[in-house]
């Protein structure tokens, strides 16, 4: 892997062909906020929140961070007025999922993101696939996935992995944003109730 460097904020920063802008910036020390980024799992690029702008070849162009590849030469902007924007509208529609969230009040403070702007959805999923990914690509179990599409997409254990598989593991618990609970309530459900849960998970995370 070549090394190159790239400009973040100002500050030259070394990296590696084949690195993420998220993980350049990460390395130097410099904060991008995620919702749907793990070092463990592939990179996915789903809640948008990582957006940055890129300088390249005299064009400027929104790109997401965690997905988009660092470049010899290019010169990355992680604030500006329009990213702000940006970030404040995709935080307001979150907290119209999940309004009491830490992460999402911290960054709702960050952004003055408005909790109200949007009508409450019920589900406090966000959809950033962090619990389906780990278990499939983690613990390749693939004992979680997702039901339906749209707004009414959301978790869904498969009963016959979960009984055998989640009670020693729970791992995908605690990597949820919005609730540490939602994964335990969606299990005990599908453990309860297996035949309404049975066989529908969508293991995709489309
Ligand atoms: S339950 Fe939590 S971790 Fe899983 S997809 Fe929804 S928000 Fe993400
Ligand atoms: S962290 Fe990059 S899109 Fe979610």
């Amino acid at each position: 892997m070549s090394a190159i460097t790239l400009e973040i904020d100002g500050k030259k920063v070394p990296a590696t062909e084949g690195m993420t802008v998220l993980e350049a910036a990460k390395k130097a020390g410099i904060y991008i906020p995620t919702l749907c980024h793990h070092e463990k799992l592939e990179p996915f690029g789903g809640c948008r929140l990582c957006l940055v702008e890129v300088e390249e070849r005299g064009w400027t162009k929104m790109v997401v961070s965690c997905v988009y590849l660092a470049a010899e030469g290019i010169v990355v902007n992680t604030r500006s007025e329009k990213i702000d924007r940006i970030r404040k509208t995709i935080l307001e529609l979150l907290l119209a999922h999940a309004p009491d969230a830490e992460i999402l009040k911290d960054l709702a403070q960050e952004y003055r993101a408005d909790k109200d702007r949007f009508e409450k959805d019920p589900s406090f999923c966000i959809h950033c696939g962090l619990c389906v990914r780990y278990c499939a690509e983690v613990k390749q179990k693939h004992a979680i996935g997702f039901v339906d599409r749209g707004i009414r997409k959301e978790i869904s254990f498969i009963p016959e992995i979960a009984a055998r598989e989640c009670n020693a593991c729970k791992e995908c618990f605690p990597l949820c944003p919005t609730s540490y609970l939602q994964a335990a309530f969606v299990l005990v459900q599908a453990l309860s109730f297996p035949t309404n849960a049975s066989g529908q998970a969508d293991k995709s995370i489309g």
